[in-house]
């Protein structure tokens, strides 16, 4: 049996509950060893990978590695919060007493890590001395070493992290087991896995997957679920999938901090990256402060909004990152950054990578090539060859530190200012580019009525037009209604509050289906409109869903747009929105407790919309 207490006396880890906590998993699990990593274990945790098989080369610096084949995306059904209180039921959080799943957990972790190693990662999920670090600090344990050196990357990690705590038995306990991937029914009805955030009790148990979004705990599961829950339950803050930015005007020497949800692999990472298009590149900067989550408070001393990104890493998309959609990501990913792969296509003999999108065509000398599953190309037989070379939900792991146009300060303690929240998803119809919104119920109420086809990041989901409040409907701790109050309260005590946005970069022509608006880079555009909204400096023209640029207001400088698909994209269909607002009325009275102010705001739509001309 591993030797708990040398193994953390070792790593100068003091605390005595985590060394109860951590003594319980390992007796449970039966772990033969037990080993406390920090960042500083990286070189030697990627040479042990090597070695073992888990990991291979990718050019210098930069790593390979593919996932059980059914083990490739988040499981929403398997994913479970539970609590003491069945108040905390809500309809999209799957909602179980924690009396019933833990022990069920406990059972299928029994014995799990016989002859393994349990490494044990404290982990930090804020920048250090930031307001929220009490709530932010956990301690993972798992059987994999990859999970290890995705940790690394994507969050602060190491025992020094763990000394400030105020009160020592507060982190959040990160139980990770892998199990045993080829014997789970994933999918089937005799799936096995679960993953279950206890919220009340901060405990996190997940069984049965090594994919990064099930598996990296403080990303997922705390960073979105847990800090939700506790966002809420200490009436502090909100913990949000959203990416966060900064746009400099270098002429008038403005700052300004963006942040907003958009669904899994729908296109916050790019927006994140975005280098500003060549004619703006002049005026304007864009930095990254986050792409995946934000946490978001109210500064007591200042009375402004503020956020920060909890994470260190970038886990990001393959498909489509190019030269042309995304030179920031290629650069962060590039040989020597320590990047890591996972299920895109490579060739072990040149020890390249590629996926779709990466060039026009694939390699055309498909020698040694080896798709995402590990067959190789060169073997497929007719009616294979249409068959994606990478996975759809192929990712790069980088660390912050790799991003070329990282914030300078992003680590500071203090968090940005918000100025604007926006919303956005993949909308083939309806949704214009861009439609902007003053007032904060009806921001709120926007944000929870956010339709787009669900992405290739959660299982069997692919294209299924759903609600997704917020893009957080995979990450929801507690009642809907609860948290839309929870919002207006945190938002609403703002001094200076935030302009509210919808956004969609992905309306499709509907007959040969190309996207009418050319997206990425270009979606700087109808930021600086929004920013410009804040500030008075344009009007737009009012909707009764929200105001719209006017074509002369937009800076189309260099767009490659026709005149036709721009004037769809900057109008409103009225009978698709009143269709529309018969979902959305289903929609919302889906959810307990919904705040009068809410539906006050969608019959203040609904009305506008029926004065609206044709
Ligand atoms: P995230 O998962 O929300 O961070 O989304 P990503 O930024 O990783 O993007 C997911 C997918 O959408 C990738 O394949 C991107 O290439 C694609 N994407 C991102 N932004 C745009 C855009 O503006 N237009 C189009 N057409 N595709 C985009
Ligand atoms: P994404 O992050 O939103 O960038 O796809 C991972 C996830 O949400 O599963
Ligand atoms: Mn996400
Ligand atoms: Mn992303």
């Amino acid at each position: 049996m591993a030797d708990v207490e040398a193994a953390l006396e070792a790593a100068g880890l003091k605390n005595p509950h985590v060394l109860e906590y951590v003594r319980f998993y390992a007796d449970l699990t039966g772990a033969e060893r037990v080993e406390v990593v920090s960042a500083e274990d990286d070189a030697r945790l990627i040479q042990e990978a090597l070695d073992a098989g888990e990991l291979e080369p990718a050019g210098e610096g930069r790593y390979y590695s593919r996932s059980y084949h059914k083990d490739t995306a988040r499981s929403e059904e398997r994913t479970i919060v539970a609590t003491n209180d069945p108040k905390d039921k809500g309809v999209y959080n799957n909602w179980r007493p924690a009396s019933e799943m833990k022990p069920l957990l406990h059972d299928r972790m029994r014995g799990a890590f016989e002859g393994k190693t349990m490494y044990v990662i404290p982990y930090l999920m804020s920048p250090p001395g930031n307001e929220l670090a009490p709530w932010a600090t956990g301690v993972q344990v798992t059987d994999t070493r990859t999970v290890v050196l995705h940790m690394i990357r994507m969050s602060r990690v190491g025992p020094e992290f763990l000394e400030d705590l105020d009160d020592p038995s507060q982190f959040v306990r990160a139980v990770h087991v892998t199990g045993d991937l080829e014997h789970l029914g994933q999918g089937t009805p005799e799936d096995q896995r679960y993953f279950v955030t206890v919220a009340d009790e901060r405990t996190i148990l997940h069984f049965g997957s090594s994919y990064g979004g099930n598996a990296l705990l403080g990303k997922i599961a705390h960073g979105l679920r847990q800090g939700a829950y506790d966002g809420w339950a200490s009436k502090k803050f909100l913990a949000e999938q959203y990416m966060l930015i900064g746009i400099h005007d270098k002429e008038t020497g403005t700052d300004y901090h963006i942040c907003g949800g958009f669904p899994s692999a729908s296109g916050k990472t790019n927006l994140a990256m975005m280098l500003a298009p060549d004619a703006l590149g002049e005026r304007y900067h864009v930095s990254f402060y986050g792409d995946d989550i934000a946490w978001l408070w109210v500064d007591e001393s200042t009375g402004r909004l503020m956020g920060m990104n909890p994470e260190y890493g970038v886990f990001g998309v393959a498909k489509d990152t190019n030269e042309g959609t995304n030179p920031t990501a290629l650069a962060s990913i590039a040989e020597g950054t320590q990047a890591i792969f996972t299920n895109i296509a490579y060739n072990p003999q040149t020890r390249e990578v590629w996926w779709e999108g990466r060039t026009k065509q694939p390699p055309a000398n498909t020698a040694g090539w080896l798709d995402w599953t590990g067959s190789p190309i060169a073997d497929r037989e007719r009616g294979e060859a249409e068959l994606p070379w990478a996975h759809p939900n192929s990712r790069f792991t980088t660390t912050l530190d790799n991003v070329p146009n990282i914030a300078t300060d992003y680590n500071a303690a203090s968090g940005v200012p918000i100025d604007a929240i926006i919303f956005g998803g993949r909308t083939r119809d309806r949704e214009p580019l861009i439609r902007a919104i003053h007032d904060l119920a009806e921001g709120v109420y926007d944000g929870l009525t956010l339709g787009a086809e669900a992405t290739f990041a959660a299982e069997g989901k692919e294209g299924v037009l759903r609600y997704d409040p917020m893009s957080n409907r995979p990450f929801m701790a507690y009642g809907e209604g609860d948290y839309a109050q929870h919002y207006l309260d945190i938002v609403g005590a703002a001094t200076d509050q935030p302009i509210f946005a919808h956004v969609n970069w992905f309306q499709r022509d509907p007959d040969d289906g190309h996207f009418l608006w050319p997206g990425y880079r270009d979606n700087l555009r109808p930021l600086l409109w929004l920013l410009q909204l804040r500030n008075g400096e344009v009007k737009g023209r009012q909707t009764a869903v929200g105001i719209i640029p006017t074509e002369e207001e937009l800076n189309l400088e260099g767009v490659d747009i026709s005149a036709e698909d721009l004037k769809t994209i900057l109008s409103i269909n009225k009978p698709r929105w009143q269709q529309e607002m018969a979902h959305r009325e289903e929609h919302l009275a889906l959810f307990d407790n919904m705040p009068e102010a809410i539906w006050e705001a969608h019959r203040r739509v609904a009305e506008a919309l029926e004065q609206e001309s044709d």
